[in-house]
């Protein structure tokens, strides 16, 4: 029944067939799972739509895969096991039957309050197991979550709820993130003050106590919403087709775009992907450290793991609070197998030291994974070493909020590890790298465009209420093609390694940010005239956000605007897109039509001025000098 692999000739041999027969191959791995009613045609696609559908006519409920399914050998298992950022407060362990009925109830409580198949619901919640549980309760019922990261603002979750038109939201009444605790209530009756008529209403998980407004008609409290509702519930019938959740993301121009992802094709790769790339045994413990808000803690959290019968580790705070042991600690006091995390992570724990990593017994890791941004080798070896002590495979997952699940990776213990390589392809990703023109570059040891040339089943089917916008994205700059906007290497041995955005996308701590969305941002403070925003290398974060602004300063001083400018984006973004450099400037560098020219701009922030090419075709060359003088 497994479908997993276990030695590197037989994962050259899957990769393979998945390249043959697609259709054969992923109808096999799809049979693994329940459906009300077998698809009619396995695959149906174009890239010129796009219009890609999977496992055609075939109907599921992608719940009933994680719990009716594994019911009977999994029931009194852990399914998830909860870290609260307190250490010192209690943990919470669900087995796979708690968890079935706390969703099942959940799922009658959406009913019961309005929500139908096919309505658009908004999770803005900490991570605590009721968040998954919101999410289960969503796929139970056929309503589309789109989980909000509750670090974003108020206008930034005012945003996503005019696009996907939400008509509930999920939320608690505070997070609590290290030593401090957020008042999120307060964000999301703000943003709903914005978005007048949209949202009917909305449950307050209670996790901190702290006081909140609950507006009569409008809020309920998660615990006195699920009184009285049944444990039981039926699963909605869904088309493979159907929504499963919308998910935005930043690209490099306009706001973020809700990236759509369905029912069948996604439910088949996470689980796929996350057996084969973890090696999860039976029994293990694995731990990704990511938030559901994001893509990662949706299909490495949530969804795979647990339509693997998986036991996932969820943990609410930070990973220096009450000190920079603590991920460590976690690790030991679970006996952590498979352990998953971001490159920003591995170096912001690194500048502790090994004291923090040998005072734990990190024995019983088997796995330890990295995703979000390229992974440097000094931080891989570190994380080899003093994590992985040697033995470890480290897993470097590259993928995308739009690919659903992971498509380049080490399968751990398989496939031999190189430092700051993803390594190889995963069965049915089918890669293809180009020049700027388009034109393939075949054979090894090239360099440029990371495309996609096949369907997989967790490819994003559009970008919700603008399915143009997906086509201009995504499917336009090569013909025929999906465009990840990375940069690739394939070496000498045929091993890829990512390389970084070639587009205004940049990577601050393996969040994903638009220049332009920034740049928006700045411009919103009124003594702004114009900005421009590039990423440059930062130690810890992999990319910084540095920012050149020219603006008209008044009575203020140039500290004074650089603190308000920085409140300014604060407040339209939130706290993630902060810029680490803001630069006044007294004009931008720009070409005869008006452009502007990034490219000196970037090298200034790199702090490379030596070689800036001609500038003398520029509008302004002189405003060259005074920007690197000013650099900061
Ligand atoms: C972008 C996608 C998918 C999980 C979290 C990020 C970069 C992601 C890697 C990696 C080098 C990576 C790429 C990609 N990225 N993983 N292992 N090595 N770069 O998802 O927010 O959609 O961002 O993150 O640039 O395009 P995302």
């Amino acid at each position: 029944m497994s479908d997993k692999i276990h030695t590197l000739s037989g994962y050259i041999h899957e990769y393979q067939r998945s390249v043959q027969d697609p259709e054969g191959f992923w109808a096999r791995i799809a049979d693994s799972f329940h459906w009300q009613k077998r698809w009619d045609k396995v695959l149906d696609w174009n890239f010129d739509g796009p219009d890609v559908k999977w496992f055609v006519n075939g109907k599921l409920n992608i719940t009933e895969n994680i719990f009716e399914k594994n019911l009977y050998t999994l029931g009194d298992n852990p399914a998830i096991i909860w870290e609260p950022n307190d250490p010192k407060e209690n943990n919470r362990t669900l087995t796979y039957k708690e968890l079935f009925h706390k969703v099942n109830q959940f799922a009658n409580t959406l009913k019961a309050n309005g929500v139908k198949k096919g309505d658009r619901v908004i999770i803005y919640m900490p991570m605590v197991p009721e968040a998954a549980i919101a999410m289960l309760a969503c796929a139970r019922i056929g309503a589309v979550h789109s989980v909000v990261f509750a670090g974003f603002s108020a206008n930034a979750l005012a945003d996503r709820i005019i696009d996907c038109h939400a008509k509930m939201i999920l939320t608690s009444d505070g997070n609590y993130r290290g030593a401090k605790s957020i008042p999120v209530k307060a964000v999301v009756d703000e943003a709903i003050e914005k978005t007048s008529g949209i949202v009917e209403s909305v449950i307050v998980y209670k996790r901190t106590g702290d006081e909140v407004e609950m507006k009569a008609g409008r809020d309920i409290w998660w615990h006195e919403a699920i009184k009285g509702q049944s444990e039981e519930n039926k699963a909605e019938v869904m088309d493979a087709e159907d929504m499963l959740f919308i998910l935005y993301t930043s690209g490099s121009t306009g706001k973020p775009k809700g990236v759509v992802h369905t029912t069948g094709g996604y439910m088949v790769y996470t689980k796929y992907s996350f057996e084969n790339v973890f090696q999860y045994q039976p029994g293990d413990i694995y731990w990704c450290t990511a938030d559901v808000g994001w893509i990662t803690g949706h299909s490495y959290i949530v969804y795979g793991p647990l339509l693997a019968g998986a036991t996932t580790l969820m943990f609410e705070g930070v990973p220096t609070y009450p000190d920079a042991g603590r991920f460590w600690e976690i690790v030991a006091k679970y006996k952590v197998n498979q352990f998953y995390t971001a490159p920003t992570a591995i170096r912001a724990l690194q500048a502790f030291g090994t004291e923090p990593t040998e005072k734990h017994d990190l024995s019983s890791l088997k796995v330890i994974g990295s995703v979000g941004e390229p992974i440097n080798e000094e931080a891989w070896h570190w994380y080899h070493s003093h994590i992985g002590k040697m033995k470890c495979p480290v897993v470097d997952t590259w993928w995308q909020t739009e690919t659903g699940g992971i498509m380049i990776s080490p399968i751990a213990g398989v496939t031999p590890t190189k430092p700051s390589y993803a390594t190889l392809p995963l069965p049915g990703v089918q890669l293809m790298i180009v020049d700027q023109e388009g034109k393939e570059l075949k054979g090894n040891s090239v360099q440029g465009n990371l495309c996609i040339k096949f369907p997989w089943p967790s490819i994003l089917r559009t970008t919700y209420g603008d399915h143009e916008r997906c086509k201009q994205t995504y499917f336009s700059t090569y013909k025929g093609m999906y465009f990840t906007g990375d940069g690739v290497k394939r070496d000498e041995d045929g091993y890829y390694r990512i390389l970084g955005r070639v587009d205004d996308v940049i990577n601050v701590s393996g969040h994903r940010m638009g220049t332009a969305e920034v740049e928006n941002a700045i411009n919103e403070h009124p003594k702004v005239i114009e900005s421009a925003v590039v990423g440059y290398p930062h130690e810890v974060k992999g990319q910084g956000i540095y920012a050149y602004v020219i603006c008209d300063l008044e009575n203020r001083t140039e500290a004074n605007l650089v603190n308000e400018i920085s409140e300014t984006v604060r407040n339209i973004i939130g706290p993630i897109a902060k810029p680490d450099k803001i630069q006044i400037v007294s004009g931008l560098p720009k070409t005869r039509s008006g452009k502007i020219m990034r490219r000196i701009l970037r090298k200034i922030a790199e702090g490379d001025t030596s070689n800036l090419g001609d500038t003398s075709t520029l509008l302004n060359p002189e405003v060259v000098e005074e920007i690197k003088k000013g650099a900061k």
